[in-house]
């Protein structure tokens, strides 16, 4: 067993291209490199990068398996999440051949409780809210001397999720702009990284803005959190980590609305048959509503873990 010790609490080594690179290599083995699709909406070319096709359901399983390869492979280990974290370290543990516990909010939507518990982890619910869950999972660990899994802020963590937009560029080299959501900050703060001179736009609904709000205080502050995305979205606070990241890559910040959000979703559905949870359509509402700029914008779908099947009651 490693002592428990936050990734946030050491002096954290400025995060490079280089240490995407050398994530890439890592996880390559694990996890599928997610096709790129190119489209014109509304008569507007746009690329959509199907990461929802990632294993797991999610880009997290890139963030979570370079995080447990990084470091000691202990056993068990042990994280929080609002669904797609828990469900990538309950994957990663099961291919790499360690045991997971995951603390999940009373509010995790059932699609993604299930599919934890399919892939093997030790599922415990605790409090009402993502902040909560975290709390818990992370005083557990401390007291039994685990290796805390963080959803976000760890910067093994943030170099895995910038394999995806590492991805897209070597895909589509035109590519101006790419959009990623934001819940924590780790996609957003990975999609950088990888970005080079492209923009980036950093995407949250309007009631979980955390970073919008960090970015107005200059500083991580508590946001409330609230929103139909709120599973994958629902981090109070922004990453110190992510947040170091994204200031110094220059994102800009963008809301949307919840209507916006459902409304983007069903498009994907009705006009591509992308069938995705409500935090994979938020970069789509932002280019929708004319809020990504560039001529070759890409869109990270990043997550597809609802309910579409029978046995779900969603027919
Ligand atoms: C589908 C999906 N999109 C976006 C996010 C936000 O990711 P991050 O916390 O790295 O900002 C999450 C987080 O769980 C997610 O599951």
């Amino acid at each position: 067993m490693n002592s428990m010790k936050s990734p946030t609490d050491s002096p954290v080594k400025a995060l490079s291209v280089a240490d995407v690179c050398a994530a890439a290599d890592r996880i390559r083995p694990g996890i599928r490199r997610t096709p790129l699709l190119d489209l014109e909406v509304d008569g507007r070319r746009v690329l959509l990068k199907l990461e929802y096709l990632q294993r797991s359901g999610s880009f997290k399983l890139r963030g979570a398996l370079n995080a447990m390869l990084s470091g000691p492979l202990d056993d068990p280990v042990v994280a929080a999440s609002g669904g797609n974290h828990g469900l990538a370290v309950a994957t990663a543990a099961s291919l790499l051949g360690v045991s997971a516990t995951v603390y999940v909010p009373q509010t995790v939507p059932s699609a993604k409780v299930r599919r934890i518990e399919a892939a093997g982890a030790r599922l415990v619910r605790h409090g009402a809210t993502f902040a909560e869950a975290v709390s818990a999972a992370s005083e557990v660990a401390v007291r039994r001397g685990y290796r805390f899994l963080h959803p976000y802020d760890d910067p093994a963590v943030i170099a895995g999720q910038g394999t995806v937009a590492a991805e897209i560029v070597a895909d589509a080299v035109d590519v101006d702009t790419i959009a990623a959501t934001v819940g924590g900050g780790g996609l957003a703060a990975g999609t950088a990284l990888s970005a080079g001179k492209r923009g980036v736009v950093a995407v949250e609904p309007e009631h979980c803005r955390c970073l919008h709000d960090a970015l107005a205080a200059g500083r991580p502050t508590d946001s409330a959190v609230d929103s139909v995305a709120a599973s994958a979205t629902g981090a109070s606070r922004v990453g110190k980590v992510p947040f170091t990241v994204l200031t110094a890559h220059d994102v800009s910040s963008v809301l949307v609305s919840d209507e916006q959000i459902l409304q983007a979703r069903d498009r994907l559905w009705e006009e591509c048959r992308i069938a995705v949870e409500p935090a994979a359509a938020i970069p789509f509402a932002a280019w929708l509503a004319g809020q990504v700029p560039g001529e070759l914008p890409c869109l990270i779908i990043c997550g597809a873990n609802a309910d579409w099947t029978a046995g779900s009651g969603h027919t």
